[in-house]
């Protein structure tokens, strides 16, 4: 079998149109939707993210400001920030890029946006109202993998699906959104005894560690949908060394899954895409 991949530059290129109509929506009414991203220090991923966010909402018709902070920042000087662009009424989404300097405390900042601006779905009130099925922001990342499954029409219902990963960031709130869409879900992580047992029983198999070629094709069922969060770099001295690769080992992988997503051009322009329509749902909620 040669699974069929899930195009995840395509769906998110439909994601964006959707957002970008929404948007002109909003304009009609006299609002200019509005993400505020925070950047505190100068670490070079953080740099790259960054522009891209600024670059898709602008593409997209959204507002983006960036306001840049020097890593020696006080932290009551970014609780300051993040309280005024919470206050202000024309900013409806704030983001605040992580990692942060050390010295800067994480939970405490995320804590401290409004979560009702909080487009990353990382505040504990919208990480809560995932776990007990209120209407939230979900996390860009898990809510564009399940927007792919969503795409290749997939009734997750009773399917086994296994999470490799159990981060605040997608291991975590990707088991959440699959067990409301009525999946038996199973969260891996490094201390699981028989990895391959378990995944070998998925249906849905989602792996987001950060370790390259951790799903090996001897690990997957065959016909199973594997999603592959991983962003990882080919090692020095070996071919393709450089190139961005996930944590499935697709060359074997593909022929045995029945759907695939390729990295690049699967998961990561989703999670881009996603804090689009995050940022538009906010603007709509917040002038409704
Ligand atoms: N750093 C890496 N990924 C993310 C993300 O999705 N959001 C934020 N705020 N920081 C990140």
């Amino acid at each position: 079998m040669t699974a069929r991949l899930i195009d995840g530059n395509a769906l998110a290129r439909e994601v964006r149109a959707e957002v970008a109509g929404r948007t002109a929506a909003l304009r009609t009414r006299g609002v200019n939707p509005h993400l505020a991203i925070v950047l505190v220090g100068d670490n070079p991923a953080s740099q790259v993210y960054v522009r891209h966010k600024m670059a898709d909402s602008e593409a997209t018709g959204l507002a983006a400001t960036l306001h840049r902070l020097p890593s020696d920042t006080p932290e009551p000087a970014l609780l300051g920030l993040i309280a005024r662009l919470n206050a202000d009424p024309t900013v409806h989404g704030v983001l605040v890029q992580l990692p942060l300097p050390d010295g800067l405390d994480a939970r405490a900042v995320i804590s401290a946006i409004d979560p009702r601006k909080d487009v990353d779905g990382f505040h504990v009130a919208n990480a809560g109202a995932l776990a007990t099925g209120l209407p939230g922001f979900r996390p860009c990342t898990p809510w564009g993998c399940l927007r792919m499954l969503d795409a290749i029409g997939l009734a997750l219902r009773g399917l086994q699906a296994v999470v490799i990963g159990r981060s605040n960031i997608v291991g975590k709130p990707m088991a959440l959104m699959l067990l409301e869409r009525h999946a038996t879900v199973t969260i891996c992580h490094s201390a699981t005894a028989d990895l391959a047992a378990l995944t070998r029983q998925a249906d849905v198999l989602v792996a987001a560690v950060g370790r390259r070629h951790l799903v090996t094709a001897d690990m997957v069922k065959p016909g199973a949908v594997v999603i592959d969060v991983g962003m990882n770099r080919v090692p020095d001295g070996e071919p393709g060394a450089g190139r961005l690769c996930g944590d499935v080992d697709f060359e074997a992988v593909r022929d045995v899954a029945g759907w695939i997503t390729p990295v690049p051009g699967g998961v990561g322009p989703m999670t881009r895409a996603m804090l689009l329509a995050n940022t538009i749902e906010a603007a709509e909620r917040q002038t409704a």
